[in-house]
């Protein structure tokens, strides 16, 4: 909903507007600021479209009617042939396509690193997370590695963008920057920043201050990314330098492969896949009707993700004939996109991405009492827009089963399920089947990890000799 702030507009200019949406109440403290902080809190309401706002505040302040379950259907899987599943991709010449396109430099990686990792705990961006189990890498020295080999293989600098949000913008480039761009050339990283929605209270309709002169927003959601790459520039330089489509993938995810040649041939439609080229994604089939993940379904003839907490209970259990869950497609959140579709998103509007709303505790300020609130119960709506729900725009959208132990190590909490713990093990277990392909050593009780180079030269099927083996007792980045 955040707009570019029209040039030469002031707060006074704009207060009637805060007056006339029912916001009045977030001037409160505005005599008492600073200049500085008025600035900042100028150029924050300058940001917000208020003219949509009160249709917004009314659309989500209750929330959305339950899926109607008569209308999902499972969704058309395509895989690999050779791989367990119900129709057939020819491996070799999507490899060759994605091969090409990467090689032409028509693909960029593009990680989108704008969340808030409230459940991680973690004190800083989560991409500067340790998550490597023998060398201890960040998540981003993870892909780095992977984007600098393929950069390597290509002849040319693979562009990385990568979506930041205002709250973890500084330290996420200063990291980079204090660790010399993680071995890539500087201008082959480009951030970008997301935008935020404001929070409001259901029960007033009210946005929340967080401060007297600051609002309390969240970053936009993951699916923010569309209007951030027009906004920042970034899909104009992408379609000025022919890159047709990019590869996108969650910051939290260690095992994904940055660049999957088939995956992006086949999102091109090489080896008959069925895409239209212009919105893939990758699938796992579910462990349990209950892991908390978006499944693919099929509705009104499209494909489209339906979030775990709104897939209805009986279809979530429910088996086909040979015991199967129905609704096994689980989303990875790993997708290929066309620049030009994205173009055709942002120009379809704000419409073309709905808004989810979640409750969610949210500190503020109370403007009466003029205390701050540490609210014990959900108490603000959140808005944000989620990627997925590009798929049924799209004409013909691949979703492609993958292996999970080979591409996906959800890193969302400090331990148990999809945890720094099970994301470190899953590296290893994927280390030693690395392995074992080759029929190479393994041994109980060492660590293995792949390298960038190994994680590559796998994904493009070129030779790769480690440069050291793991013996009795060692541990060992391959
Ligand atoms: P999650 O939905 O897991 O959210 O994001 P999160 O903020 O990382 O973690 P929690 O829910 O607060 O614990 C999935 C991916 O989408 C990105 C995240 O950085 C992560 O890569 N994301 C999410 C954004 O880039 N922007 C957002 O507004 C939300």
């Amino acid at each position: 909903m955040t707009t570019t702030p029209a040039a030469g507009r002031t707060l006074e200019g704009l207060a009637p507007e805060i007056e006339a949406a029912g916001q009045g109440h977030l001037l409160a403290f505005v005599n008492e600021l600073s200049p500085g902080e008025k600035a900042s809190f100028e150029a924050a309401l300058l940001a917000i479209d208020w003219d949509a706002l009160p249709g917004i505040i009314e659309r989500y302040r209750e929330p959305a009617h339950a899926e109607d379950p008569g209308d999902l259907l499972p969704p058309v899987v395509g895989c690999v042939m050779g791989t367990a599943g119900d129709c057939a991709i020819d491996g070799p010449s999507a490899f060759a396509k994605g091969m090409d396109l990467i090689r032409s430099g028509k693909v960029a990686a593009l990680t989108v690193a704008g969340g808030q990792g409230t459940r991680l705990g973690f004190d800083g961006p989560k991409g500067t997370l340790p998550i490597a189990p023998v060398s201890g890498r960040t998540l981003f020295e993870v892909f780095a590695d992977q984007i600098a080999a393929a950069s390597a293989w290509a002849g040319r600098p693979l562009p990385w963008l990568i979506m930041t949000s205002p709250q973890n913008h500084a330290q996420t480039l200063a990291f980079f920057v204090g660790r010399n761009w993680l071995g890539l050339e500087s201008g082959q990283v480009r951030f970008f920043q997301q935008g935020v929605m404001p929070s409001f209270c259901p029960r007033t309709g009210r946005l929340l201050l967080a401060g007297k002169g600051s609002l309390a927003t969240n970053p936009d959601g993951h699916g923010g990314v569309v209007r951030a790459l027009v906004r920042s520039g970034e899909l104009e330089r992408l379609e000025r330098e022919g890159v047709e489509h990019l590869s996108y993938f969650q910051v939290d995810n260690p095992l994904v492969p940055p660049l999957d040649p088939v995956f992006l041939g086949a999102h091109a439609g090489a080896g008959g896949a069925p895409s239209s080229g212009e919105f893939s994604s990758k699938m796992v089939a579910k462990v349990s009707p209950d892991e908390k993940v978006g499944v693919f379904v099929q509705s009104g003839g499209r494909t489209r993700v339906v979030e775990y907490s709104d897939l209805p209970e009986p279809l979530a259990h429910a088996r086909d004939e040979n015991g199967r869950l129905r609704f096994e497609a689980g989303s990875v959140a790993i997708h290929a996109a066309s620049v030009a579709f994205l173009r055709t998103i942002d120009r379809a509007g704000e419409g073309a991405l709905p808004f989810h709303r979640a409750i969610k505790k949210v500190p503020y300020l109370d403007t009466e009492m003029g205390r701050h609130v540490e609210p014990e119960a959900p108490n603000a709506v959140k808005l944000e827009r989620f990627v997925f729900d590009a798929i049924p725009v799209a004409r013909r959208s691949l979703v492609l089963r993958v292996a999970r132990a080979r591409e996906f190590a959800p890193t969302k909490n400090a331990t148990g399920v999809d945890s720094v713990e099970s994301a470190r093990r899953m590296q290893h277990e994927r280390a030693v089947a690395w392995l074992e392909e080759r029929k190479l050593p393994v041994h109980e009780g060492s660590m293995v990890e792949l390298s960038g180079a190994a994680a590559w030269a796998d994904a493009a099927g070129l030779a790769y000799t480690p440069e050291a083996l793991p013996r009795a007792g060692t541990d060992v980045v391959l």
